[in-house]
């Protein structure tokens, strides 16, 4: 059997100081073999940089996803296809730099492992995620014992659409990018563990990870502002599936939300 955690959007240094100073027991307590987290939001909420995406590795996550944010850190299109462990969505234009899947190895389970952006209410260039994800669960069947699949996206309709389009291909489909963890972990009739987002890492008194004000002004006014990330009620949000030793589906989904 197969424990792996997967952290939800990791937002600014709060995010990153969660993730550092709880992980490591969190691991151990719950016997947790391998870790994947969005790190979209890890450098001051936008993006992330070479330096900060070592450290979130060095921190006990194995591997680093990322999503809409992804190029939001200048140089970063540099850096990204010199770090292992870290993949781009998968359905960005294919020139763009960058992993768009990953296979690591752990407890002698192949996990693979790629992200997908949603096209509705996303202002992203993306090809099609659905065909993407079929061509890539095509490609890896063959090459890994689970296949974590993490939807990108906005809308609730195309993130559970992309859950039954794909149960019983994969190990997980789960959601990033609402920041607001959902209620409805679940594994679906054919076997792939579902949830529509695993919520954020990073302050929830806030709107998004960002300071309130200025982003309640901005609804009442549309003046443009700062939006700076928030400090205080920090959480880990993340999944955690149990997979077992025989099959590539998911035995067990349960929403973690650790606090500082
Ligand atoms: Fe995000
Ligand atoms: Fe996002």
């Amino acid at each position: 059997m197969l424990k792996l955690l997967f952290i939800g959007d990791i937002v600014g240094r709060p995010g990153r100081e969660i993730v550092a100073d709880r992980l490591p027991r969190l691991r151990q307590e719950r016997g947790i073999d391998f870790v994947i987290a969005n790190g979209e939001n890890a450098a001051a909420g936008a993006g992330i940089t070479g330096t900060i995406a070592k450290s979130i590795l060095e921190n006990g996550v194995d591997a680093i996803t990322l999503g809409d944010h992804v190029w939001d850190q200048r140089g970063w299109e540099n850096e990204i296809g010199q770090i292992d462990r870290v993949c781009r969505p998968a359905n960005l234009p294919s020139k763009c730099p960058g992993w768009d899947h990953l296979i690591i190895e752990s407890r002698g389970f192949r996990v693979a492992l790629f992200t997908v952006l949603g096209r509705s209410f996303m202002n992203m260039k993306a090809d099609c995620p659905f065909q993407t994800a079929d061509r890539l669960v095509e490609q890896l069947r063959a090459q890994a014992d689970a296949i974590i699949v993490e939807i990108h996206a906005e809308a609730t309709s195309e993130k559970q659409a992309m859950g039954w389009h794909l149960d019983g291909r994969v190990t997980a489909v789960l959601g990033t990018h609402t920041h607001v963890p959902t209620a409805d972990a679940t594994i679906l009739p054919k076997g792939t563990a579902f949830m529509c987002d695993v919520g954020m890492t990073g302050p929830y008194a806030s709107v998004l990870g960002r300071e309130v004000r200025p982003v309640v002004e901005r609804f009442i006014d549309g003046m443009p502002r700062r939006f700076e990330v928030a400090t205080e009620d920090v959480r880990l949000s993340a999944a955690l599936i149990e997979i077992g030793a025989s099959s590539t589906n998911a035995q067990k989904i349960e929403l973690i939300t650790v606090r500082m």
